[in-house]
């Protein structure tokens, strides 16, 4: 259909004429026009939404227009900026003048859709983003997942057993208190692998597309998070892959949807809205085999990414490991993103002062109502072996010695368990498993109680 729409170049697109020379004369991107006139006017104009003003619609190949009452305020805006010889009159009186040409066209063009949000509903494209609509699959057992979390944590805390980390992450305070763990300057960890990440985005993507070529590769993310280290490698794929024209996919895939929209939009701000296509899978880790076809829906090949010692939040790694392995296809590639220990002695945890990390993983227990500062000084954290088949693994168990709410006590409840691997016991794994080692790469943390290393991988299935 975009084709179709390349013929009728010409109609209606004074509007989008006006408003580019407009911009230009004032010397504004689109990311800076939202952040002014949001400033100036309280008014929000996604950078999504105008830049659907600039350029055809990828699917109808028609213009999108603004409503009537955005258009005004965008115009006496815009056209009052020192350098702007459009006037508010003439970009208002643009537009009725395209719509009109459009309505006219699409009249003779029947099963045409239009892609004008005062037109009738919209039809979004497999992995379009349209104004602040996205496409994605979601799984219907999220109810079980993210439903009656209270009751399931307290038949949890009733039987003893630990909270499986992924608790963590589920629920609308679980995504706040990750985002606030990312922005806290104590997480050393969190920091180490982003500079790590961001730092050798370019030399990973090179290395993708020299694997598998720059066509038409669908990147997942296996729980993206705010999304910082997809978007940088994204973007140094867009550069890698557009010589040769390919199209990118991204799928960000996590237990919360919360977590999706934040990393859709890290990824898209930008430049990078109109060269990658976006679908998000809204599943657990469990489920991963069912969507597998989501992400192999175009034959191209697949770059999963696993990246931020996920891996080393699951009790079952070396399984997980497995299920990525039997996801892909012979060829695909995983990022992979790990902690190792350095010395055989390992015996402090990593980041033990880190306030900022227990505070994070006694957040399920906010959620049953449990507060953070009476419990403080309960948290312990020692270093545990033998909690992974991977051999050689320590495992930091963060733990509550007793915890109290709304009249009822629990002990020695456990929280989180998070691994650290020997690098060449995991390799070793990850060989058996069937994955090639391309590239690894290492950055050092040093804090207060030692070094530890964030390792990435990128490995080929086969
Ligand atoms: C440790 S964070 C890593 C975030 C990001 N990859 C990074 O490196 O900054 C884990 C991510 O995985 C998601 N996640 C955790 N457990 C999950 C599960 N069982 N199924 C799906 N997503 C999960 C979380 O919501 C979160 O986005």
């Amino acid at each position: 259909m975009a084709g179709e729409g390349g013929a009728q170049e010409g109609i209606g697109r004074n509007f989008k004429a006006l408003f580019e020379r407009c911009l230009g004369e004032a010397g504004l991107s689109v990311r800076a026009l939202r952040h002014q006139i949001l400033r100036e006017t309280g008014q929000d104009f996604p950078e999504t939404t105008v830049e659907s003003w600039l350029r055809p619609h990828s699917t109808t190949g028609q213009f999108v227009y603004p409503g009537d009452a955005k258009a005004q305020v965008l115009a006496k805006w815009l056209c009052a900026r020192s350098g702007a010889t459009v006037t508010e009159e003439e970009l208002l009186a643009a537009l009725p003048t395209d719509k009109a040409a459009r309505a006219a066209r699409r009249n003779t063009a029947p099963g045409d859709s239009g892609g004008d949000q005062d037109a009738g509903p919209l039809r979004l494209a497999r992995g379009q983003v349209f104004e602040s609509i996205i496409d994605a699959t979601i799984y219907l057992g999220m109810d079980a997942v993210l439903g009656d979390v209270d009751n399931r944590l307290t038949e949890m805390l009733n039987a003893r057993r630990p909270i499986p980390t992924y608790y963590a992450y589920l629920t609308h305070h679980g995504y706040r208190n990750w985002v606030r763990l990312t922005e806290d300057h104590r997480y050393t960890y969190y920091r180490a692998s982003v500079d790590l990440c961001l730092a050798h985005a370019n030399a990973i993507a090179a290395a993708i597309v020299q694997a598998v070529g720059g066509e038409q590769i669908d990147f997942v993310g296996l729980g993206p998070g705010t999304g910082a280290k997809d978007r940088a490698l994204l973007h140094s794929l867009v550069a890698e892959a557009a010589p040769s024209g390919g199209s990118l996919f991204y799928y960000p895939y996590d237990i919360n949807p919360a977590m999706i929209v934040h990393a859709i939009q890290t990824v898209l701000s930008g430049d990078l809205s109109s060269r990658v296509a976006v679908k998000g899978i809204i599943a657990p880790f469990d489920s991963l085999g069912s969507f597998s076809p989501v992400y192999k829906d175009r034959a191209g090949p697949n770059v999963l990414a696993l990246l931020g010692n996920t891996l080393g939040n699951m009790s079952e790694d070396c399984a997980f490991l497995e299920t990525l392995y039997a996801s892909m296809w012979f060829g695909d590639l995983l990022v992979l993103e790990v902690r190792c220990h350095v010395d055989e002695g390992a015996d402090q945890a990593p980041g033990i002062g880190e306030e900022a990390k227990k505070r994070f993983n006694f957040g399920p227990l906010e959620d049953l109502g449990a507060v953070y500062d009476d419990h403080r000084d309960l948290i312990t954290i020692r270093r545990e072996r033998g909690r992974s088949v991977i051999p050689n693994t320590v495992t930091t168990v963060t733990q509550c010695q007793r915890v109290t709410c709304e009249g009822r006590t629990w002990t020695d409840v456990r929280l989180a368990y998070v691994h650290e691997y020997a690098e060449a016991d995991l390799e070793r794994v990850v060989c058996d498993i069937g994955f090639t080692v391309l590239e690894k790469i290492s950055g050092g943390v040093r804090g207060l109680e030692g070094e530890r290393v964030v390792l990435l991988y990128l490995l080929r299935k086969g």
